[in-house]
């Protein structure tokens, strides 16, 4: 089976519509790929697996709070093909609905209801095209240059930073990224100078550059907006990065939801193949088919090479064993998209931007905010602050996410911190990729754990046992113990459970899947007192 027999299965898939009767069959001949092959690769994807359930309604965390459960039941007493989804990056526009490939905002019951059985008369809500989303805002008054990536400017011509950083040389455009202090913006703050030196000073000289641009975690959905408004940062930085590493083919993932976003990319794309501004480097998309997991960059390399999105073992890294087993150059999109200013402006502007940490960061904020959105603020400002750029609490703050899903809850008494990679790890929390979820004082903690452990379970890609039964049995678990038949108290095992899916998970999703629940048993422990579930 060659690469691009193998690589094409999903794409196949997706045409016809996913698994439906004898398609497996066709694919397999078709290709040479074996039939049972094409089945994991096509039961493994959210998007592929269904294809009678055209439509999703988001049941993430802010969706939820945003009512998406009404929607949902909504639908199904409509008699309506509906499933869930676990997250459509569409936090700030709750409840978000997919149909085919494109989200929907802010889609209510009366939507529902005045659609009539039928899903493609969904058009009080109508999806969002080019520049409709809810924007981004820097800080107030922010002058040119004073932000990294400032979305709110119209993408720019190609080419000036790629041809200073020709100039710079491979070697100065990394010793400047070391000067700027980036850290990757995908969620575990690495530096980013580290990996750009280890694919370059690798001897094989086939390398590749991949840009995650999976954006699945539940509060986030900055890279959506950075691919909307400036795809000439993403696309630019990419190029740079290629010429800095020695590879000639870059790969953008995006995930399937990204209808829109895929195709502003894609024209830009377009235009720099036929104006050659790049040289000889070329620019490859792929769709993703909807699977939270495929964000991890060896599930992302594994999903790129048309197999299941299943975690790889680490060591090796992507550095040495990337994709097609080559050395390989993975970022965030908004990681990428810091690379043009540093080239034109210098590191030390760039790190200078950032108050605890180098640079701006595009922070992500839904929930019980006035103004939901994605904010350029330098990295480093608390809580507060983001909020008050986003107009306010809306009531009583009562406990937050700083870093999506992933990072648990802290108490509103953390409101002033720094929202920074370092101080969150060491409140045993993150950054992460910086979906800040906001939660007044209505919310059970209990039900909103209990939401969290649900997304992981249904998320979770099963290969690894402390994870596929860790959160289902976290889940149940806290589950059994609102309704009160926790006979034994099996909360009183969750901090064993999760020490257990933590050492013997092989990637982030099993290790950071209890934090919902251990966090709030250490923040809010009043809310597991009661035998009732409320529902937020
Ligand atoms: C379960 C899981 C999901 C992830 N999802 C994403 C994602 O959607 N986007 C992303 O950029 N990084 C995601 N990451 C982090 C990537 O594995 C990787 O660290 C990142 O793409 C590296 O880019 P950076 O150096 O620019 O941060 C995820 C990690 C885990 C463990
Ligand atoms: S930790 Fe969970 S999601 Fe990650 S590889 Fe293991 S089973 Fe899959």
């Amino acid at each position: 089976m060659s690469r691009h027999d193998a690589a094409s299965v999903p794409d196949r898939l997706r045409e016809a519509g996913g698994l439906l009767e004898g398609v497996a069959r066709d694919i397999a001949r078709e290709t040479g790929v074996p039939e049972a092959h094409v089945w994991g690769i096509g039961s493994f994807y959210h998007m592929l697996s269904r294809s009678d359930a055209k439509v999703r309604v988001c049941t993430g965390l802010s969706c939820l709070l945003g009512g998406a459960q009404d929607v949902l039941d909504a639908a199904k007493a409509a008699g309506l093909p509906v499933e869930e989804a676990s997250c459509l990056a569409g936090c700030d526009v709750p409840p978000a609905v997919l149909r085919d490939r494109r989200t929907m905002p802010h889609v209510t019951v009366q939507d529902v209801e005045a659609a009539g059985g039928d899903w493609s008369k969904l058009d009080s809500a109508a999806a969002p095209g080019e520049t409709e989303w809810t924007g981004v805002v820097g800080p107030e008054g922010a002058a040119d240059g004073e932000l990294a990536i400032d979305l709110s400017k119209s993408a720019a011509p190609l080419g000036a930073a790629f041809k200073a950083a020709a100039e710079l040389g491979p070697d100065g455009v990394i010793d400047l990224l070391e000067a700027s202090g980036l850290q990757g913006r995908g969620g575990a703050g690495f530096p980013a100078h580290i990996k750009w030196r280890g694919v370059a000073g690798q001897a094989e000289q086939e390398r590749f550059v991949v840009l995650n641009a999976d954006e699945g975690e539940p509060g986030t959905f900055k890279d959506r907006e950075c691919m909307l408004r400036r795809p000439d940062l993403v696309l630019e930085g990419l190029a740079i990065a290629a010429h800095a590493i020695g590879a000639k083919d870059c790969y953008l993932y995006l995930r399937g939801e990204f209808e829109v976003p895929l195709g502003i990319v894609r024209r830009m794309i377009d235009d720099a193949h036929a104006s050659g501004i790049y040289g000889d480097i070329r620019f490859h998309t792929h769709e993703g088919n909807g699977a939270y997991i495929c964000g991890e960059e060896t599930a992302l390399l594994e999903a790129l090479e048309g197999k299941r999105g299943m975690p790889r073992i680490k060591p090796p890294f992507p550095v040495e064993v990337g994709l097609w087993g080559k050395p390989t150059l993975i970022h965030n999109v908004e990681t990428i998209a810091c690379v043009p200013g540093i080239v034109e402006r210098g590191g030390d502007w760039f790190r200078g931007l950032g108050r605890t940490e180098a640079g701006t960061k595009l922070y992500c904020v839904s929930g019980h905010v006035q103004n939901p959105g994605t904010y350029e603020l330098p990295l480093g400002v608390s809580l507060d602050e983001l909020v008050e750029a986003a107009g306010g609490y809306v009531g009583t703050l009562k406990a937050f996410s700083p870093g999506g899903a992933s990072s648990g809850f802290l108490p509103s008494d953390r409101r002033g911190d720094p929202l920074d990679f370092a101080h969150l790890g060491s409140l045993g929390s993150m950054l992460g990729s910086a979906g800040v979820v906001v939660l007044n004082d209505t919310v059970d903690m209990r039900w909103a754990a209990t939401q969290q452990l649900r997304f992981f379970e249904a998320e979770s890609c099963g290969q690894c046992a402390p994870c596929r039964i860790g959160t289902r049995y976290l889940r149940e678990s806290v589950e059994r113990q609102a309704r009160g038949d926790a006979v034994d108290g099996p909360l009183a095992n969750a901090a064993d459970a999760a020490w257990q899916m933590n050492e013997g998970s092989i990637c982030g999703l099993g290790q950071a899947a209890p934090l919902p629940l251990t966090s709030a048993l250490k923040y809010f422990p009043e809310a597991f007192e009661e035998e009732t579930p409320s529902e937020g």
